[in-house]
């Protein structure tokens, strides 16, 4: 993308009533005013809350809110350029019950109170296989424990990755530490037996990784 559609992508999501980018100083050293009144003050229900961490242009978010116009979805990404897509198409399509959050998934427990969040999608992550990037790796224990801490109780954690990698070092992670794996498919348009959501949408990377032949996984589970 030119830099010249970015600027413009960048001022649009400025005028958008469904994007929020709170500025790194605000979410940590200030109070965040939607830190724990997302329902409330955005979407002015009581609906259940499920994040899209890692977004892209939003395939998931949007996606899903048009399939469950009873609940409420917000799509994460650092790029705003990507995520305006999905944005500009929620706007576009007066879909309500979607939003997007400009910031770094580190930053979660900012943005979000605990027991603020039903349910989180992590929709084709790098995988940050070298040993230096680990740490950025969106499923190892550090950033469990961040969901864990936003989420309900009972609350849910959706991976769907292309990466062999990233779907046997969670599985080892999850069974090592004792969470509960409640599904899990190494293969989902080969093998049946995923929610219908996981193979009825695709994402923007996924669908550059089908043409190229290669498994999607899914897992499913609870963080304890
Ligand atoms: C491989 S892309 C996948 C995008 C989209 N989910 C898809 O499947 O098309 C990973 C996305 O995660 C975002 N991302 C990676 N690390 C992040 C972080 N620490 N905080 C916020 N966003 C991050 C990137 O900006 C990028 O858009």
């Amino acid at each position: 993308m030119g830099s010249k559609n970015k600027l413009k992508r960048f001022k649009e999501n400025e005028s958008f009533s469904n994007v929020f980018q709170p500025t790194r100083d605000k979410l940590v050293k200030e109070n965040f005013e939607l830190k724990g009144q997302w329902r409330s003050l955005v979407f002015k229900n009581d609906n259940p809350l499920i994040l899209e961490l890692g977004c892209g242009k939003g395939e998931y978010s949007v996606g899903l809110a048009k399939k469950y116009p009873s609940k409420n979805f917000i799509g994460i990404d650092i790029k705003g350029a990507r995520f305006w897509r999905g944005a500009k198409t929620a706007i576009d399509e007066s879909i309500n019950n979607v939003a997007f959050l400009r910031t770094q998934i580190e930053l979660i427990e900012y943005a979000f109170a605990k027991n603020e969040v039903d349910e989180i999608w992590i929709t084709f992550p790098d995988p940050q296989i070298k040993y230096k990037r680990t740490k950025h790796r969106m499923t190892n224990s550090e950033f469990l424990k961040r969901y864990k801490n936003i989420l309900k109780p009972d609350g849910i954690v959706n991976l769907k990755t292309d990466s062999e990698f990233m779907h046997g070092y969670t599985l080892g992670l999850l069974h090592g530490a004792g969470h509960e794996v409640l599904y899990a498919n190494h293969n989902v348009y080969k093998q049946e037996g995923s929610p219908e959501e996981v193979t009825a949408i695709q994402t923007f990377y996924e669908s550059q990784y089908l043409e190229q032949n290669k498994p999607i996984t899914y897992i499913r589970f609870k963080i304890k």
